[in-house]
């Protein structure tokens, strides 16, 4: 009986090991059949973080730890810095000059008869770099006795941006609570539970190089900086220092008025500025670490410097004094819009270049990918490349807010690469935005780039198993953005989804998957925003359809009919010399380009025109055609990924696969749902027939108006 009671718990316990429920990301050592011989032993530094993570993976994947060795034998593994006597040994010092404090060199070398591999940097952050990258090449199983790599990161900052309230809810989040903050009652306890959370959300952007979180939601309440509050802080700092990420904080303009109880936030007040260099001073006694400040001012109707009569670069540059003894920036965004504006994508450009050269040089001005705010596709934000004296970071949107949220597979990396690789022309040819943003045209002192992180304490992390992908991408191409989104994919589907019991992934499943997940952002474009279309979204969620939205009394530019402008004439928003004019913030021939009807390139044509509905588009039809053939086109590409997710059946865990599978099924009626009320409503205006050879509507579009989503869920 005792030993059918053993059996059963040894079976429970093995079946749970194997539980799928997305929680151990992409580092699933126990799902990697790995060599034991690999290596014979280990010369490293046993208590340092990047040893101890080796250790902690290599003991996941089924092994003993190695033992330490004093002497190089044959396929040891040597971890060290420069400093260390072995890797002295060796010779590379120059090399290791050359990688900066966070890069490393991997190396298969031979030591008289012995082949060793090595893992050598200038600090312990480039070494736990190194090691995750050897386990990288461990789990796709890519690892050989003929290693030579030298890394290095694109961006000096590569951070994450929790949109996380106070109140444990996450702005924009689809993934649960935040982990981070917990509901009111709950604070300031720090659980055991949360400190394991907190370490497995470390190593998870440790294994991609993320080095910054910021904590809180842009929309920054001024108590995060009280002292309980930053209790909390130091708390969460504590667990990801050692694996070399330092924590930033959302801060509210107005502090010292809300919280320091001053009659003023003035900038330029002298007691302002005492109340944040004390501020400053207390964060630093309580974190020597500290990374900065992440400032949304005179935004969405957040306090700031222009309340005072003062500019962004007044705000910005208070808080970089404050900041700069102890080595801290400030990320100062440009997400600005007014509602007396006629076109809200010239906004940020107006307010910001004036001010190029008046920033300090610990001040960093975080500009959005595009000029409006996240939409599926948009053209590039113009500011890239006209600040000249002023370093830019992107931000990008890992969570999915206008991007079909928790339910949609959008793979988002090739949207941040088109992005990435975008062509400014600000310095002739080639002045690409990765280039700019990473120092390479003008001088920047200061890189670094920034997600607005999809993450919550729900089981899998992200709600949609795919939407890790996403997570997984931007550290990826933080670290190096000329990563190619074939690569990053690669890499995921084989660490995310290979099993060494019961199946492994085949190269079909494989190909499959990969292919769904290159096409599947071009897929929802199609489905939802074709041809440079955007904010077509309902009133009050950013989730489904409302082209024909309208509130009474409501701001402009907050209903879709601001950006699509359907008439009898036509569709989309004039940008061009003769309409807002925004095409004047570009570089030649950029604007020249994005100007003229002819040259525009058609996925973003109404974006930057107001296209008569029997204008001929490049493959010979009307633009009334092209945008109901789009528009099917995206519902018949979700249909094939659900052809051919079903297919990867046998390949698949079984919850995973389900999960994806009813996630699939919502993909596909919000894709009918999205064709059917855009056409159906656009029609109205154009009075021309839907195709015949399409799918008609299943829809009507009177009860499509009627169609009130619960607020909560799609916010
Ligand atoms: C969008 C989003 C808001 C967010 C804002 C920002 O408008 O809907 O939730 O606060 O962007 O980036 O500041």
């Amino acid at each position: 009986m005792k030993k059918n009671i053993t059996l059963l718990f040894a079976l429970i316990i093995s079946l749970s090991a194997f539980s799928e429920d997305g929680s151990r990301l992409w580092l699933r050592y126990s799902a990697v059949n790995v060599n034991k011989n690999l290596f014979s032993g280990i010369i490293g530094n046993p208590a340092s973080t990047p040893c101890k993570e080796f250790d902690y993976a290599w003991k996941s994947m089924g092994n003993m730890s190695l033992t330490q060795q004093k002497n190089i034998t044959d396929k040891i593994l040597v971890i060290g810095t420069g400093k260390d006597n072995f890797i002295q040994s060796l010779k590379i010092s120059k090399e290791l000059k050359l990688i900066g404090t966070e890069g490393y060199l991997i190396r298969s070398l031979k030591v008289k008869d012995d082949s060793i591999t090595v893992i050598a940097a200038n600090t312990d952050a480039g070494l736990l770099y190194g090691v995750y990258h050897l386990l990288r090449l461990i789990q796709v199983n890519q690892f050989t006795s003929s290693l030579d790599i030298k890394e290095k990161p694109s961006y000096s900052v590569r951070i994450l941006n929790h949109w996380d309230n106070l109140n444990g809810s996450v702005e924009r989040g689809y993934a649960g609570h935040s982990i981070f903050w917990r509901y009111e009652e709950e604070h300031p306890t720090i659980t055991n539970k949360d400190v394991t959370l907190w370490t497995e959300y470390a190593r998870a952007n440790a294994s991609i190089g993320i080095n910054g979180t910021a904590l809180n939601n842009v929309n920054a309440m001024p108590k995060v900086l009280s002292g309980e509050y930053l209790q909390k802080v130091k708390a969460i700092a504590g667990v990801m220092r050692p694996y070399g990420i330092k924590v930033y904080l959302s801060i509210n303009f107005s502090s010292p008025t809300a919280l320091g109880g001053l009659k003023t936030s003035d900038p330029l007040n002298k007691d302002v500025v005492k109340w944040w260099n004390a501020k400053t001073k207390e964060i630093y006694q309580l974190i020597p670490d500290f990374g900065g400040f992440l400032v949304k001012a005179n935004s969405e109707g957040l306090p700031g410097p222009q309340d005072f009569g003062r500019t962004h670069a007044d705000g910005a540059n208070m808080l970089a004094d404050a900041l700069k003894p102890y080595g801290g920036i400030v990320m100062w965004r440009a997400f600005v819009y007014n509602p007396d504006e006629k076109d809200r994508a010239k906004q940020a450009y107006k307010e910001f270049l004036p001010l190029d050269g008046q920033f300090r040089d610990n001040v960093i001005v975080q500009v959005k990918n595009g000029p409006i705010d996240f939409q599926p596709r948009e053209a590039f934000s113009p500011l890239f490349g006209a600040m000249k004296k002023t370093a830019l970071m992107p931000e990008l949107q890992i969570t999915q807010e206008y991007l079909g949220q928790g339910n949609h597979l959008v793979f988002l990396s090739t949207m941040w690469k088109e992005f990435l690789d975008t062509d400014t022309h600000a310095q002739g040819n080639g002045t690409t935005i990765a280039k700019l943003s990473t120092g390479q045209v003008y001088p920047q002192k200061l890189t670094a780039i920034a997600g607005v992180a999809n993450i919550g304490d729900d089981a899998n992390w992200c709600g949609h198993h795919f939407a890790q992908a996403n997570w997984y991408a931007f550290g990826r191409l933080a670290w190096n953005n000329e990563l190619t989104s074939e690569e990053i994919a690669n890499e995921w589907i084989t660490m995310t989804f290979n099993n060494s019991t019961p199946a492994s992934l085949s190269n079909d499943c494989h190909t499959q998957i990969e292919k769904v997940m290159l096409l599947s952002r071009e897929a929802v474009v199609n489905y939802m925003m074709p041809l440079g279309l955007h904010h077509l979204f309902a009133w009050g969620h950013h989730y489904g359809p409302e082209p024909w939205c309208a509130v009474p009394g409501a701001r402009p530019d907050w209903l879709p009919s601001y950006y699509h402008k359907a008439d009898s004439v036509g569709l989309g928003f004039d940008r061009s010399a003769s309409g807002s004019n925004a095409v004047s913030q570009y570089a030649q021939p950029v604007k020249e380009q994005y100007d003229d009807l002819t040259k525009c390139p058609e996925n973003l044509i109404l974006w930057f025109h107001h296209v008569p509905w029997d204008y001929p588009m490049k493959n010979g039809r009307t633009l009334w055609e092209e945008l109901c053939y789009t528009y099917d086109s995206g519902v018949m590409q979700i249909r094939d990924f659900q052809k051919i997710w079903d297919r990867t059946e046998p390949c698949i865990d079984a919850q995973r696969f389900s999960e994806i599978q009813s996630k699939l099924r919502i993909q596909v009626r919000d894709a009918v749902w999205w064709k059917d009320a855009c056409l159906l409503y656009f029609q109205t205006y154009s009075k021309r027939q839907i195709p015949y050879d399409i799918e008609r509507p299943v829809h009507d579009l009177d009860d499509l108006k009627k169609i009130k989503l619960d607020l909560k869920q799609h916010n």
